[in-house]
């Protein structure tokens, strides 16, 4: 169409910015934008960026230098997201030709700063800090899966451990009200989605800012909603993971049986600096609940290796706490750095290659503890969503309750389509997946 204002969006970092990019999406579209899949070809280009750690940080500037002479053109450039709030009006000086700096607790002005942009503006910001107690809700989230959606119950984070950057990147701590959360999964069924994922820095400490429901509740009355057959959440925090939400899991069908309990590292002393607020043996009490439920649930983790003062001792204990939990997955990183964060100024003694070698070691040790893990499901029958197809190999590609990729084949004519649910009997593993055959 002629005339069409375009835009082009591309998305760094965690599931909570996946969803944000949706919501900014959905909120251009209503502002008359049409969304397109190169830079070339669109009138704004917009950054949703990451700086978790400094890697994903760069990325973004990598991309905005291969792109400016396109501001030449006409073309307008944002960069929202964990950068912008971070870096502020920096980024102008850094990348002249960015036109829009938006962090995500401000995108419930993106309408108001796009037109701002229309009229020619060069420097249109959103930087609300931690002062800001809105979260944004819009009924305009594009969602690019049909079956499979995520919903935001808390906006940003409290907790300041010493090596994390989301707390001055995402904003205070803000809840949404448990009515509005159960209004959008209920018009998710409606138009057939089967699977929410509830999303947060730390979903535990989700507080109904209407007093109606723990968050406990709140997942059983999500996973009570008719049509949806599959309710996940992340990322719990250790320190408020409560015992109730175990029972949950246990009384409600629809929640599924996988939760991702970050513990970052297995020592006391490592936790006590980096400012996590329990010990070791008080993340496996939590463990030893999760573990005693009706259903095997699947426990997987995040890791940091080589934080500042971990010694060889130290890290050892991560190793050991591996083997106790025996977890289905670990997302292991080298320590980096960050702005702003307490953790920069504290004594590092360990040098990056030692830093670099331990994250080695701790893959490939979680590695061995996951081939035999995955080895227990030979025989089993999971229901698996499908998810694609993989015609290289010939397989359907589907996702089990405790969400393992789980591959497999098919004696029907027609594979079964996205978002359908098949019985498969498993038949070979892999450490990090599993193969199967439908079951008729
Ligand atoms: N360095 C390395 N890893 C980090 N993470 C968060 N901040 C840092 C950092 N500065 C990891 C944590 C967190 C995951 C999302 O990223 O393990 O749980
Ligand atoms: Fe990256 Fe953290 Fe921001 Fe997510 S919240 S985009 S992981 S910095």
């Amino acid at each position: 169409m002629a005339g069409q204002k375009t835009f082009y969006l591309e998305t760094f970092g965690c599931q909570m910015n996946v969803h944000d990019s949706e919501k900014v999406i959905g909120t251009l579209e209503q502002q008359g934008y049409a969304r397109v899949e190169t830079e070339e070809a669109a009138d704004l280009i917009l950054y949703n960026t990451c700086s978790i750690r400094d890697k994903a940080e760069q990325k973004v500037f990598h991309r905005l230098n291969d792109y400016k002479a396109l501001y030449k053109k006409g073309k307008r450039f944002g960069v929202l997201g964990c950068v912008a709030q971070q870096e502020g009006e920096r980024i102008f000086e850094r990348a002249p030709y960015v036109s829009l700096v938006s962090g995500s607790a401000s995108y419930r002005k993106l309408p108001e700063m796009l037109v701002q942009i229309e009229n020619g503006a060069t420097r249109v910001t959103g930087l609300d800090d931690r002062q800001t107690e809105e979260t944004f809700e819009t009924e305009f989230t594009a969602r690019s899966n049909p079956h499979r959606g995520y919903i935001t119950i808390i906006e940003g984070c409290d907790k300041f451990c010493a090596y994390c950057v989301v707390p001055y990147t995402r904003g205070k701590e803000r809840s949404r009200r448990s009515e509005s959360v159960l209004a959008e999964a209920r018009r998710m069924a409606e138009t057939g989605f089967t699977e929410i994922q509830l999303l947060g820095q730390n979903v535990n400490s989700y507080k109904d800012p209407e007093g109606k429901r723990s968050f406990a509740e709140l997942l059983t009355a999500v996973g009570e909603v008719p049509g949806i057959r599959r309710v996940r959440f992340t990322t719990s925090h250790p320190r408020d993971f409560t015992r109730d939400i175990v029972e949950a899991i246990d009384g409600v069908p629809a929640l599924c049986d996988h939760v991702h309990l970050p513990v970052q590292s297995g020592s006391s002393k490592v936790l006590r600096l980096m400012g996590r607020e329990y010990t070791r043996e008080q993340y496996l009490e939590r463990i030893g609940w999760i573990k005693s439920a009706k259903r095997a649930i699947s426990i997987t983790t995040d890791v940091i290796a080589g934080f500042p003062g971990e010694t060889a001792e130290d890290f050892e204990e991560t190793l050991t706490l591996l083997n106790e939990v025996q977890y289905d997955g670990v997302f292991a990183f080298k320590y980096s750095p960050r702005p702003n964060t307490p953790s920069l100024s504290m004594p590092d003694s360990v040098a990056d290659e030692e830093k670099s070698r331990r994250l080695q070691i701790l893959m490939e040790h979680q590695r061995e503890i996951q081939r035999a893990n995955y080895e227990k499901h030979v025989g089993q029958v999971l229901e698996t969503m499908v998810e694609g197809v993989n015609p290289a190999r010939g397989q359907v590609v589907g996702r089990t309750s405790q969400n393992k990729t789980l591959n497999f084949t098919t004696t029907q004519l027609i594979a079964p389509a996205p978002g359908v649910y098949v019985p498969v009997r498993v038949t070979k593993t892999f450490p990090n997946s599993l193969v199967g055959e439908a079951v008729q």
